[in-house]
């Protein structure tokens, strides 16, 4: 097969949803069609329980189990698909933003009784930030939820994109009958049962008297209806502004029952982008080019703590990547060669010989990547776009053993290089301030510097509102600032400038006083 032919046929996406609203189980059901897995069950184990919040010896334990199902690869039809797990704690969704950076379109999964919840909205945000195309399941059609309409309209306000039905539920919880699939024009039927995939029966004219004999009179009128209203209110399906991140389709279905999946899952591969050019500092990546490229968007550690090694998790963005070929890290400025990169196939880590852009290869690394790092054959380039988020907890970090002054601080140092937390040095008295998404990213800090590097830390309270990257074309008065707010200004690990407002009163005042300065959210910009 050509290279084009192995990059267009690529799928490489991330399932996104509030944690409960059945992510895992919709993984889940998609490796079964994969043929990736042979039972339910077997996704599981993966998930961080998000009871166990207090319990990190528990998480590390599960989180052991999670560099396989890190990526899951599976072939289905003709295509080759790349889903990249996402971590179900909230608590570590920085983890979950930087995966989207390398994923070409999302999945996000909606709860039909809460709608959107908290998380969703968050992640939603990155996905608009990139402009990523993304589809919503509405799942657990087989409980009582929101009326249907309604949640479209929440849908739209709530994550600020505008939604096209192509699937339409037909009564829902105890009564639920099934779907009307619109972008088949088939009816899928419901019989509660865990396994089946459902009866599905053409069905392209919905005012057939057919459609009375299988979902009852009332149903069909109100199916009829239903349908009327949406091709009223909804204009037709528009694949280039849901390529655009425009427009997101809607389906509907019950992932526990297997319902709906399939038809999610095979409009998915006819619609869903393959890998899209990427922006590089110097110049926008086509991933047809024949030359590799890629880079690291996640990184994972080894979690026993005699061998310090990590495996350093590439997207391809470009061309094709080759065993034991010579590759240049940029950042480092030197080549290198791997000679056992891991793909990640049917839930089985295996050496690979070649990956293909969209494809994601694991490299075992021993403290050579960071975060954002970017491989060429031997072009210098910088992919942009792994953006760091204004964290929203932050704490002193101070080392509780004099004696292992170097070990913290390397300790630190690597730590943040994995993306575990951010750190800012105050750059009035030097200390340095953790900031992190959860009070579980502390834990992780503090049990890692113990075990990996034999470093005790002690953390201790900062009242900070928010911290925030700042950036001005007027050098006098970004000057003025730095002076005039000494006490609040910190370097992050890159040496930006990070104004830490101690309340939100104080940025607002801020941002009043200082017009020409910019203040950032996020550290991309
Ligand atoms: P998450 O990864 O997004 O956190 O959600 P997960 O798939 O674990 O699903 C959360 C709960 O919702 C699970 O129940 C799961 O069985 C249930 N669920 C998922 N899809 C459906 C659906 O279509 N219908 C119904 N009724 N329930 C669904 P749990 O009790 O938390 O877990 P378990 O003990 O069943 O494994």
């Amino acid at each position: 097969m050509s290279l084009q032919s192995e990059i267009l046929r690529r799928r490489t996406f991330a399932i996104i949803s509030h944690p409960d609203a059945g992510k895992t189980t919709l993984t889940e059901k998609l490796l079964l069609f994969g043929g990736a897995i042979h039972v339910a069950g077997a996704v599981k184990s993966n998930k961080i329980k998000k009871t166990a919040t207090s319990d990190w010896m528990e998480i590390e334990k599960q989180r052991g189990i999670s560099v396989a199902t890190s990526v899951m690869g599976f072939e289905y039809r003709d295509y080759k698909i790349n889903i990249l797990d996402t971590p179900g704690h909230q608590d570590f969704a920085e983890d979950t933003y930087r995966t989207l950076t390398a994923v070409d379109s999302v999945i996000i999964v909606v709860d039909t009784a809460k709608g959107v919840e908290a998380q969703t909205r968050k992640l939603m945000e990155v996905c608009r930030m990139r402009n990523t195309p993304v589809m919503i399941f509405v799942n657990k059609m087989d409980r009582e939820g929101k009326d249907a309409f309604d949640l479209l309209d929440e849908l739209e306000a709530e994550l600020g994109i505008a939604v096209r039905p192509l699937s339409w539920p037909i009564n829902q919880g105890f009564s639920f009958k099934g779907v009307y699939n619109i972008y088949k024009e088939n009816l899928q039927l419901f019989t509660p049962n865990k396994q089946s995939i459902g009866e599905s029966v053409a069905f392209s004219d919905i005012n057939s008297p057919e459609l009375e004999k299988y979902v009852g009179e009332h149903n069909a009128v109100k199916l009829r209806e239903d349908m009327e209203l949406i091709n009223g209110v909804y204009s037709e399906f528009d694949n280039e502004k849901y390529l655009a991140g425009q427009l997101a389709p809607v389906f509907f279905g019950s992932a526990l029952n297997n319902f709906g999946v399939k038809e999610l899952l095979d409009c998915f591969v006819e619609i869903a982008p393959s890998p899209r050019p990427i922006q590089s500092q110097e110049r926008e990546v086509n991933p047809f080019e024949e030359a590799f490229s890629g880079f690291i968007f996640k990184i994972h550690a080894n979690m026993d703590p005699n061998h310090r090694s990590c495996i350093a998790f590439v997207k391809i963005c470009s061309g094709k990547f080759e065993r034991n070929v010579n590759y240049k890290h940029i950042r480092h400025g030197k080549m290198m060669r791997f000679s056992s990169p891991t793909a990640f196939m049917a839930q089985k880590k295996e050496t690979v010989d070649e990956a293909y852009a969209g494809d994601i290869v694991g490299l075992p690394d021993t403290g050579n990547f960071k975060i954002g790092d970017t491989l060429t054959g031997g072009e210098n380039l910088h992919f942009k776009g792994i953006p760091s988020f204004s964290p929203e907890m932050f704490k002193y970090i101070e080392n509780a053993d004099p004696m292992k002054t170097k070990q913290l601080d390397k300790g630190i140092n690597q730590l943040m290089d994995e993306g575990v937390a951010q750190l800012f040095t105050n750059q009035y008295n030097g200390r340095k301030i953790i900031g992190t998404v959860g009070q579980l990213q502390f834990e992780v800090i503090q049990y890692r510097l113990l075990h990996e590097y034999n470093a005790q830390c002690r953390w201790e309270p900062i009242s900070l509102y928010k911290a925030c990257w700042i950036e001005s074309d007027d050098a006098t008065e970004l000057d003025n600032f730095k002076k005039r707010k000494a006490q609040y200004m910190a370097k992050d690990k890159e040496g930006r400038d990070v104004f830490l407002a101690d309340s939100g009163y104080v940025l607002q005042m801020a941002q009043n006083d200082f017009k020409n300065i910019r203040f950032h959210f996020a550290s991309e910009f």
